[in-house]
């Protein structure tokens, strides 16, 4: 039988169930930190409806069970990813670039190259922006960006580095000129210049499962991702990133993220940027 075309599509899958959503809240939160709280299941329902109904599934249940059998992995991903928020912008909390600039980049000293950590980059805003920043300071300077999220489809997004014009409206026409090459005339997206892409490398990394880099880093952007894990969660990505911080270097978190009633080993510098203790080695500025 053919709809007719004003007809409202019949939505063949079942409401979200009280107890489907906790089998799915349990998972996210196991999975990958996420503390979907009471009151989250409109969005947890309608976050996931589009991947219930293209998998053929009639209820919340069957998705959920399906996720469990899938050994490859992929349906759960694709969990995550639809979960996520992966809301970000260019020059997001600019503050933290201001006191970037101002007060850690002349603490470097003479290192080459500057290594730094996005860590839940999302589609990679915030990275470009910290070389942008990086290389109008330091153009001398070798500038290594490792960048991460748990999500593979907000990790290829940025990587492909390809950004529509709306969502390039904080960036300077200076900084557009020098760093990104415009596609349209008038451009309707830009694209970040080969010489920047090359200074970064992107990796899937989730923050709650344990995880090494080779060094340890001066400097780690980690925000707006622990706002959506409880306490004992953020206490173990908060020792997971101290792990990799210098003595001397700093952790930029977002400012929603007060860690004040967190544990943590770090000292506070100013809302929203912490510093580990210690020595700091002597390539640093004293
Ligand atoms: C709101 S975005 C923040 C982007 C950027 N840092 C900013 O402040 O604009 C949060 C990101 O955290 C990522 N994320 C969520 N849980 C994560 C986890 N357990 N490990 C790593 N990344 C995670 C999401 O995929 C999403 O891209």
């Amino acid at each position: 039988m053919t709809r007719h075309l004003d007809a409202p599509e019949v939505d063949s899958v079942r409401p979200l169930a009280p107890q489907e959503f906790e089998q799915i809240r349990q998972l996210a939160y196991r999975t990958f930190g996420l503390d979907l709280k009471s009151g989250k299941e409109e969005l947890v329902s309608a976050r996931l409806r589009k991947l219930v109904r293209g998998g053929g599934f009639h209820s919340f249940q069957d998705y959920y069970r399906s996720i469990l059998h899938d050994r490859s992995g992929e349906s759960l991903l694709a969990m995550i990813d639809a979960l996520a928020t992966n809301h970000t912008s260019f020059l997001r909390e600019p503050d933290h670039f201001q006191f970037l600039r101002d007060q850690v980049i002349p603490e470097l000293g003479t290192r080459d190259p500057i290594e730094l950590w996005s860590a839940a980059c999302s589609t990679g805003e915030e990275v470009w922006t910290l070389a942008m920043v990086l290389n109008e300071s330091l153009p001398h300077r070798r500038v290594r960006i490792a960048a991460s999220d748990i999500s593979n489809k907000a990790l290829s997004f940025a990587q492909r580095a390809v950004y529509p014009v709306e969502r390039c409206h904080g960036v300077s026409a200076a900084w557009l000129s020098r760093y990104f090459a415009a596609d349209g005339r008038p451009p309707m997206s830009y694209r970040i210049a080969p010489a920047l892409r090359a200074q970064v490398s992107f990796t899937r990394l989730n923050l709650i499962e344990s995880y090494s880099w080779p060094h340890a880093f001066p400097i780690i952007f980690c925000r707006n991702v622990m706002i959506y894990f409880d306490r004992p969660t953020q206490e173990r990505v908060i020792a997971g990133l101290s792990r990799h911080l210098e003595p001397g270097g700093y952790l930029f978190v977002g400012h929603a993220e007060s860690l004040t009633r967190v544990s943590h080993s770090l000292e506070f510098v100013r809302p929203a940027v912490y510093r580990k203790a210690g020595k700091k080695e002597a390539r640093w500025n004293k």
